[in-house]
């Protein structure tokens, strides 16, 4: 997700410790690289490199950084490796602009060409910088910033947010299209970052910036304009009353809820990140094409995307792959691993103990291990050949939910190119997600007083969709204290069957190839008096 922050103030003064702390508060999106900017009169001072804030901060002492105004920026690579001259913000050609973004601006590869045939100084393979060079194509040609923006707008294709700033002014402009843009008010300065609990430690009146319009901060004021037409825009600024916790759940009820609607976005960006490191996701599909035997790796819900993996690489690559729950792995297969074998380790916070000691065996064995994880900079991350990102932000509630989206998206698209499937639509995945979501709400609140009497359930699903219906039974337990199993459908009949009574709830997850066995499945339960509740 990566994140922006910039700040206007009254007076020249010391920015560096500022922009280090705004820095450090937006980490939790993710990121490689760090990069900060001051504007100090005539001057701009610019420091970055990929690495950790601190790290980054220290070695290139941030702390001595003065200015009027500032600019911060955590980047997660896509458009270019993570380097110090990819690293955000960036120049504009002649150094007196500077500025960085948010989000992707897909036409980037175009732009960069276009800009180079203009006679403009491209440094960088990163779309940030098309966002600078893009303002400053007009403002060359004699336009005022506002128009610049507009114009810039034009030629700028994707879902972005970004700051930029001018020497020898008093003034941040940015500019919001898809991503995240806040802006606060305090006592001799404003600033505007990509979400509200990075402001809030510096303000609490902030104006929440919409699709489509440009901003203009001063260190007394800030101004609205939109893309369209430039006209003003009149929205007074709101104070946020509610604790930093609740500002953070933004307005859902609970952290579990927040990131369960969060599975669309981190979608796009994981597809997104995906696309633009072709080089690790070619090193990981190799490695597995290659392999003697693989194994995915994991416990609990990392665990059912393992098995989710196992299916995908079967089905669309002809692979065989065995899944197994991290403890089980050294007594079980310990003795048969060799050199020549393949491990992913999946963990979300890549500091589960029972993955890191398979990872041991593993290692100890001579097998290639690659790894899926979330948190930057985790164990499982540092030890690991290569490791793919999951790209989901903290995940703050305990059960997981975006991040086993993403561990089964990475499968699926590693599974795809293992396969030389070209004709599974990615692009379309993070919409329908969003849609289902919108549209399976009204039945799911419908459900609750249906299931909340039962103290025992079962999820059941069949080829595909049985780690699903495994970890659907695992969440319902997890958040209920209920019991619920999961369960392939076919096995159901041979025993567990005998539980159903009347009104009895059973779940069932069906993909579309197997919804004549499902709809079997559905029948043996409603002929003994059960409810059949299916997902498909
Ligand atoms: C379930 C859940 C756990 C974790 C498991 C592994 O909602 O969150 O089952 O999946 O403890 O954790 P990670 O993925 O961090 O290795």
């Amino acid at each position: 997700m990566c994140g922006i922050f910039g700040i206007v103030t009254d007076a020249e003064q010391p920015l560096g410790p500022i922009l280090t702390d705004a820095a450090r508060r937006l980490t939790y999106r993710g990121y490689d690289s760090v990069g900060a900017a001051t504007i100090s009169g005539g001057t701009i001072d610019l420091r970055k490199d990929a690495g950790r804030v601190d790290d980054v901060a220290e070695k290139y002492d941030f702390s001595e950084m003065t200015g009027s105004r500032g600019i911060t920026r955590l980047r997660w690579a896509t458009f270019g490796t993570p380097s110090q001259v990819n690293a955000q913000p960036h120049l504009d050609s002649d150094g007196d602009l500077v500025g960085a973004h948010n989000g992707n601006v897909v036409n980037n590869v175009e732009l960069r060409q276009a800009f180079m045939a203009e006679g403009m100084t491209v440094r960088s393979e990163n779309d940030g910088e098309s966002c600078v060079h893009a303002v400053e194509r007009y403002l060359d040609r004699g336009l005022d910033f506002i128009p610049a923006i507009q114009n810039a707008y034009q030629d700028l294709e994707g879902d972005y947010a970004f700051v930029i700033g001018r020497i020898n002014d008093d003034k941040l402009y940015a500019f919001k299209k898809g991503s995240g843009l806040v802006v606060g008010i305090g006592e001799g300065f404003t600033c505007v970052s990509s979400d509200l609990p990075s402001i809030l430690p510096l303000t609490r009146q902030v104006i929440r910036l919409e699709d489509g319009e440009i901003v203009t901060l001063r260190a007394d004021q800030v101004e609205l304009h939109s893309v369209k037409d430039g006209s003003l825009i009149d929205r007074q600024p709101e104070v946020i009353t509610e604790t930093m916790a609740s500002v953070q759940k933004e307005g859902y009820e609970h952290f579990m809820l927040k990131e369960i609607h969060e599975q669309p976005v981190v979608a796009g960006e994981l597809l997104h990140r995906l696309a633009g490191d072709q080089p690790l996701v070619r090193q990981i599909v190799d490695g597995i094409a290659k392999a003697r035997n693989v194994y995915f790796i994991g416990c609990g819900t990392s665990y059912h995307a393992c098995l989710a993996g196992a299916v995908y690489a079967a089905q669309l690559a002809g692979r065989a792959v065995i899944p197994v729950m991290a403890p089980q792995f050294a007594p079980q297969y310990g003795n048969a691993v060799q050199p020549g074998d393949v491990g992913v380790f999946v963990s979300q916070s890549g500091e589960t103990k029972d993955v890191l000691n398979a990872l041991e065996v593993a290692q100890a064995r001579g097998m290639t291990c690659f790894s899926m994880a979330n948190v930057i900079g985790s164990t499982l991350t540092r030890k690991t050949e290569a490791w793919l990102p999951l790209v989901c932000g903290y995940e703050i509630s305990v059960p997981a939910t975006k991040t086993f989206t993403n561990q089964v998206i990475s499968f699926l698209y590693l599974a795809a190119r293992l396969g030389g499937v070209e004709d599974l639509d990615f692009g379309q995945l993070p919409g329908l997600m969003a849609e289902t979501i919108r549209i399976t709400d009204p039945q799911v609140q419908a459900l609750v007083p249906k299931l909340n009497t039962w103290e025992n359930l079962y999820c059941l699903g069949y080829g595909a969709t049985f780690p699903f219906a495994l970890e659907g039974a695992l969440k319902l337990k997890e958040i209920t204290y209920s019991h619920c199993e999961g369960m392939l459908s076919t096995e159901f009949k041979h025993g567990p069957l005998s539980a159903v009574t009347d009104g009895f709830p059973v779940l069932f997850v069906a993909g579309p190839e197997d919804v004549p066995l499902i709809i079997s499945g559905i029948n043996e339960v409603t002929c003994r008096g059960g409810e059949a509740i299916a997902i498909g």
